[in-house]
């Protein structure tokens, strides 16, 4: 049985100027590392990218961010985080815009979860995007669906990224509830890993290609453990009979 391999990169933080670092980091090299380790790989057949994708919703980082995409011999798909400016990804993410793919067994749905936002990095789901959901569910109920969105629906037990995570995660959990089908949920914006089932449903949650947060704090503390440190990215094999296989694959830069 042939897995459909999928890439998610999450959380690149670019900045403004590619010279400039994020919290000591130089994310732009970070990026190059992670996704030059992914094409190593060679299987994937396309990359998630879950939003934060540039750290001031600013067009350079995004121009910069779509040229190198567009010269990659896969295709890439992306949405929105709290640093994002939606109207921006929007005109210029062609294809990238795309919020329902379907391969093989599998529809992948990718969610704007910016809405509502408090100013300190939640977000939730307008009634448009459940309404997205609920009907792209119905739709494809002979396929297996992976669901991706940037904040985390459920807590990791770190008090600040609690304070912060999907806002409306009840709606969206009483919303998959109805629909089996659902097999994993994937997101980024806790800049950590974590695999749980929720529900019955997959939770996975993906370190950055730019710095991670350490898990388990109740004020934001950076990453020190020099492996987990790294910038990362997971690959997920979608088998057939809706099966998950994951891992989280971090590169040294
Ligand atoms: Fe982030």
């Amino acid at each position: 049985m042939k897995p459909l391999i999928v890439a998610q990169i999450t959380d690149c933080h670019l900045q403004n100027d590619p010279d400039h670092r994020y919290r000591g980091r130089d994310v732009e090299q970070s990026l190059v590392a992670v996704v030059d380790d992914l094409l190593e790989q060679g299987d994937a057949e396309l990359i998630l990218w879950t939003g934060d994708l540039v750290h001031h919703g600013a067009l350079n980082g995004y121009s910069r961010l779509q040229n190198r995409l567009a010269a990659l011999p896969l295709p890439s798909y992306w949405i929105p985080g709290n640093h994002d400016d939606v109207e921006l990804m929007l005109q210029l993410g062609g294809r990238m815009n795309l919020r329902t793919i379907v391969e093989q067994d599998w529809v992948i749905l990718l969610l704007d979860s910016t809405s509502q936002p408090d100013g300190q990095g939640s977000g939730q789901l307008a009634q448009t995007e459940l309404d997205f959901l609920e009907q792209q569910l119905q739709r494809y109920q002979d396929y297996h669906c992976l669901v991706v969105l940037h904040h985390n629906p459920v807590p990791v037990e770190s008090a600040w990224q609690d304070s912060i995570m999907l806002a409306n995660s009840d709606a969206f959990w009483a919303l998959l509830a109805g629909h089996r089908q659902v097999k994993g949920v994937v997101n980024g914006h806790v800049h950590q890993t974590r695999d749980q089932l929720y529900q019955g449903v997959r939770v996975l949650m993906t370190p950055s290609s730019s710095v991670q947060f350490k898990a388990g704090c109740d004020l934001m503390t950076l990453e020190d453990e020099p492996t987990l440190a790294r910038p990362a990215y997971r690959l997920l094999q979608l088998y057939p009979d809706g099966r998950i296989a994951t891992r989280v694959k971090r590169v040294a830069c």
